[in-house]
């Protein structure tokens, strides 16, 4: 099992009176192995929520368990819209994937190799600096950065936002390929419900830092219950048009 749970999370930023409540008691399981997709517009919480998961945003109130007992930080890997912010551009990819694998271990080459397999890189590339790499490439080589911790969960945020829409989509199926194969725990965060869609198994809509709708994709897309989910929805393209961004 590696069920993320977050229970009644605030976070706030600023004092109680002037601050900013960027999180207001948000209640979201993740269950072992699922993707939950979280949806909703800029400055609705979402970053805040992912960066309080890997311990970035501290909590105001409530708790964070996985399998029901506090995070520990390793567990997790969270993967960011610029890839840049993983990658050390002074670095060679090879590096930096390697970084977060224990020092002693035997075969760190090889499995450099395979992680850069198994993100559609030829392996060859280990030694290409990331400002060699097309946007694509150097978010699959964040990708294998983030599995080489061996994380029990991923929390990925807007991780597709900043490609051309014309490669978004190769992205989210090594996303999506990765996740099932390796059966991950991911929350996959995007402000574009269509990425969303097609990721996800259960999907939540974040609104003014509330969990508003929770549910199957399914069902949360053909029947919203909230308002709100209801306008993303309009907004969103119909299927075989191209992903937006
Ligand atoms: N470090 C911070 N300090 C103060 N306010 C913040 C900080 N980070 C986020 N916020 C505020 O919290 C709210 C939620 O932001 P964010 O979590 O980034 O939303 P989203 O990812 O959904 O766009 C916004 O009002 C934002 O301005
Ligand atoms: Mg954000």
């Amino acid at each position: 099992m590696r069920e993320l749970t977050f229970e009644d999370v605030t976070v706030r930023f600023g004092s109680r009176r002037l601050g900013t409540v960027a999180v207001d008691g948000v209640n979201l399981v993740v269950p072992a192995g699922q993707v939950v997709g979280l949806v909703g517009e800029s400055g609705s919480g979402k970053s805040t929520l992912a960066r309080a998961a890997v311990g970035l945003a501290p909590l105001t109130a409530g708790r964070i368990l996985l399998d029901g007992r506090p995070v520990q930080r390793d567990k997790l890997q969270m993967i960011f819209q610029d890839p840049y912010s993983a990658l050390d551009p002074r670095m060679s990819i090879g590096d930096s994937i390697a970084e977060p694998m224990p020092r002693k271990m035997p075969g760190r080459r090889a499995e450099v190799a395979r992680l850069l397999e198994l993100v559609g890189l030829a392996a060859d590339r280990a030694g290409a600096r990331p400002d060699e790499l097309s946007g694509g490439q150097r978010q699959r080589v964040a990708l294998a950065r983030a599995l080489a911790g061996r994380p029990e969960v991923i929390v990925a945020d807007e991780i597709t936002s900043a490609l051309d829409v014309s490669i978004q989509g190769a992205v989210l199926n090594v996303v999506k390929d990765l996740q099932r194969r390796m059966r991950l725990t991911m929350l996959f965060i995007s402000h574009n419900l269509a990425v969303v869609r097609y990721v996800s198994d259960i999907v939540a809509v974040m609104r003014q830092g509330r969990i508003v709708e929770y549910g199957p994709v399914e069902q949360v897309l053909t029947d919203p219950r909230h308002e709100y989910t209801r306008e993303l929805l309009e907004a969103v393209p119909r299927p075989g048009v191209p992903l937006g961004n």
